[in-house]
């Protein structure tokens, strides 16, 4: 962590806050009303987070960090194994994030899935083998993170052909997902449920052989990188307030 983020967050949480992270599945986790207000008020005194992709990405993960020990979010997710569950969720995660979900949208999002249909329904699945790099996020999605998210869709319809597949990302993630459907085959994307994009680079890009009325854009108003800017600023960061939205809107296709 910089030394500035650093002193920073310990002036506002206190020196504690940083030192002692919250056990994994602690009950403190993930409630979204709270998270967001806790990001809103931290990015308010966050001027560091307001630039280029490449300057701010070292305080993204650092900040990233903090929540995850403070709100005990769990930051990877295999919930892919075993059984097939009535969702599959595959999900990629934004620049720099921790883990196959990352923080700041991948576990608000499994916590209102498993909300809304239930733990046992939802199998949420991170997208494997993909780095989320700057540099994946300047060439336009890391080119091994959207083969690997086709290669994870194709087999989760191979093993659980009646599966609600749901394909979603964040940031960088939302450029996985767009390059991980050009990349299946016509019959797997037409299976495809619905998809969620926050925050995307390549808002309003067509998905080839998925029904635009099975795709939801979340983008803020001032959310600059949804113009596919370089510019990373708070609205990019609080999209864990659109989630229950999201999943109200994939129940809804999935009934479709
Ligand atoms: C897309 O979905 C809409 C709404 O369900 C439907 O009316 C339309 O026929 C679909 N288009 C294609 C090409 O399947």
């Amino acid at each position: 962590m910089n030394l500035t983020t650093k002193t920073l967050l310990a002036s506002l949480l206190g020196a504690s806050a940083l030192a002692v992270p919250v056990p994994k599945g602690s009950a403190l986790v993930r409630r979204n009303p709270p998270l967001n207000q806790f990001l809103t008020a931290l990015l308010d005194q966050l001027p560091a987070i307001n630039g280029p992709i490449t300057a701010v990405s070292g305080v993204i993960t650092d900040l990233d960090q903090l929540l995850a020990n403070l709100l005990g979010a769990q930051t990877t997710e295999d919930g892919f194994s075993g059984a097939c569950a009535e969702y599959s969720v595959l999900f990629a995660r934004g620049t720099s994030e921790p883990g196959n979900v990352g923080v700041l949208v991948g576990p608000p999002l499994a916590e209102a899935f498993v909300q809304v249909a239930g733990a046992s329904n939802v199998a949420f699945q991170g997208v494997n083998g993909y780095g989320a790099t700057v540099e994946g996020y300047l060439e336009g999605g890391e080119p091994a993170g959207g083969t690997s998210m086709a290669t994870q869709a194709s087999a989760i319809l191979a093993k659980c052909p009646n599966t609600k597949l749901v394909m979603s990302g964040y940031s960088q993630g939302c450029q996985i997902v767009h390059n991980a459907i050009e990349q299946l085959p016509a019959q797997d994307a037409s299976k495809i449920s619905s998809v969620l994009l926050f925050g995307d680079p390549d808002k309003g890009k067509a998905l080839p052989n998925v029904n635009a009325s099975r795709v939801l854009t979340v983008c803020h108003a001032t959310d600059t990188i949804c113009e596919n800017s370089v510019v990373i600023g708070p609205a990019h960061l609080t999209y864990a307030v659109d989630v229950d939205t999201a999943v109200n809107f994939a129940v809804a296709a999935a009934g479709n």
